[in-house]
């Protein structure tokens, strides 16, 4: 067997290394330009240092978020000339939502990028990448008519295992809600929905490749409406229901919703659909209607209570989970007090809570009430603390509870393996490796700081087959 880093036809081996920052929607983005990037002959590269393709694929949201690629990107180029100088070639391209925003400016920042390339636009990186010049940036971030899913390879078999029983499909991408604050709808565009069709079609070759979990992505996907069977229009709980229904789906998810689409069908499917977690994240981001107004959220705190309550009567035993932003321009004392008050009504499982940042472009920005940097973190470290306490609480009362977990891999001490709860949290427990892969009921028995410790009751909890 040859082992000189030739391959075959003796041509160098080429390695790729896609780096994913921000939302899970960007996780998937990144596994299929991983694919585009394997299709293209590149091998998986493990650090960038090995990578002859670096692709950032990048997010947008706050402002630390794109410095961040930034400060990344200046490392980079020492990288790449140092590279040049042994006579070694490095392709930097950067992708994701810093690209759409920023586009051409990003070459000007920072001239070592070879191509920028926007969210709607990877599946053309295969001719980007043949067709760029050494020395001359390539920029597209047009929306383009095609569908780009269509365009771009299936992930091979191997690459779905090596990534996990756990994946994502994104279903829906982009928002016309235009909250004040957010980038969303500038970066990724208007709202449009993948076909029931082909979502299903990559669930059952995820499922065949033995992915038990699947989460549905959007960044609004409980506004999905794909084109269904016929003329008729498929909403998230019409997909939900045909996805339970393939071989080898254990657990469904969903995220991110918005209050204002929570449709009765999808509250019953949390009633109907068993494969469907117990599990709802649903945004607010303020306790206060004020604040809600500026904000252009469309709905008020009597609204989310109401909702929470329906969600809660369909399904008891849901765990419901928020962001959160502190210091949105204007939030007096009493609006954060009111952020704090919902919160202690509804109690999370867990959330997110982010200080308010200014992204250019967006209306929020041109308010002129900005508030301090001081205010947004003493607020930000008080509701920290209340979500975690409330994090915490969630945790202990599982204590003597019985859950499924989907067991996704070993754990660090022989003999132990490690899942994944209806609710998010780790769960590791004494079992066998044949587990992994397959979902059974735990009776948790003890809460670490950052995961659970639970004890196998039954394999399989569907059929209910006793291992002790
Ligand atoms: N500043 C702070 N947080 C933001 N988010 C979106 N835009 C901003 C911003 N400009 C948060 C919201 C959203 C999450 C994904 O990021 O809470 O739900
Ligand atoms: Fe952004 Fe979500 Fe509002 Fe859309 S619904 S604008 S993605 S925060």
């Amino acid at each position: 067997m040859k082992n000189n880093g030739l391959a075959d036809d003796a041509k160098p081996v080429r390695r790729a290394l896609v780096k994913s920052f921000g939302c899970q929607m960007n996780v998937y983005d990144s596994q299929r330009m991983a694919d585009v990037a394997s299709q293209e002959g590149y091998e998986q590269a493990t650090n960038i240092e090995d990578a002859d393709l670096i692709v950032l694929n990048t997010c947008h949201i706050r402002e630390r978020a794109s410095e961040k690629i930034y400060s990344e990107l200046g490392k980079i180029r020492q990288l790449k000339d140092d590279r040049a100088r042994e006579g070694r070639e490095t392709t930097l391209v950067v992708a994701g939502c810093v690209a759409q925003a920023e586009g051409a400016e990003i070459l000007h920042r920072q001239p070592a990028v070879d191509i920028v390339v926007g969210p709607q636009n990877y599946h053309r990186l295969p001719q980007l990448l043949r067709g760029r010049r050494r020395g001359v940036g390539s920029v597209d971030t047009e929306f383009p008519l095609e569908d780009k899913f269509d365009q771009l390879p299936a992930s091979a078999n191997e690459a779905i295992r090596a990534r996990g029983v756990s994946a994502f499909v994104t279903v829906q991408e982009g928002c016309d809600k235009f909250c004040s604050f957010c980038v969303v709808p500038y970066t990724r565009g208007g709202e449009v929905s993948r076909p029931l069709a082909k979502v299903l079609a990559e669930i059952e070759r995820l499922a065949r490749a033995g992915v038990a979990e699947i989460t549905l992505l959007g960044q609004n996907v409980n506004a999905y409406h794909g084109r269904g069977e016929g003329e008729r229009s498929a909403g998230l709980a019409d997909l939900i229901a045909a996805a339970a229904r393939i071989p080898g789906v254990l657990r469904l998810r969903y995220a991110t919703s918005h209050p204002n689409d929570m449709s009765d069908d999808l509250i019953r499917a949390h009633r109907d659909v068993g494969a469907l977690a117990p599990y709802l994240h649903l945004p607010i981001q303020s306790g206060s209607d004020r604040i809600l107004a500026a904000m252009n959220r469309r709905h008020n705190v009597r609204d989310y209570l109401d909702l929470v309550a329906r969600v809660r009567r369909a399904r008891p035993d849901i765990a419901l989970s928020s962001d959160f932003i502190v210091g949105f321009p204007g939030e007096s004392d009493a609006d954060f007090a009111a952020t704090l008050a919902l919160v202690r009504e509804v109690e999370f499982a867990s959330s997110y809570a982010f200080k308010y940042s200014a992204r250019p472009g967006t209306p929020a920005a041109e308010i002129d009430r900005q508030i301090d940097e001081a205010t947004k973190a003493e607020r930000l470290a008080a509701l920290f603390a209340l979500l975690e306490e409330q994090r915490l609480a969630f945790n202990r009362r599982l204590v003597g509870r019985r859950v499924d977990v989907v067991f996704g891999k070993p754990g660090r001490r022989a003999g132990q393996i490690v899942g994944r709860s209806p609710y998010m949290q780790s769960v590791h427990v004494e079992g066998d490796l044949s587990l992994i892969g397959a979902m059974a009921t735990v009776e948790i028995v003890g809460i670490g700081p950052n995961s659970l410790i639970g004890r196998l009751v039954a394999r399989a909890s569907r059929e209910m087959s006793l291992i002790a």
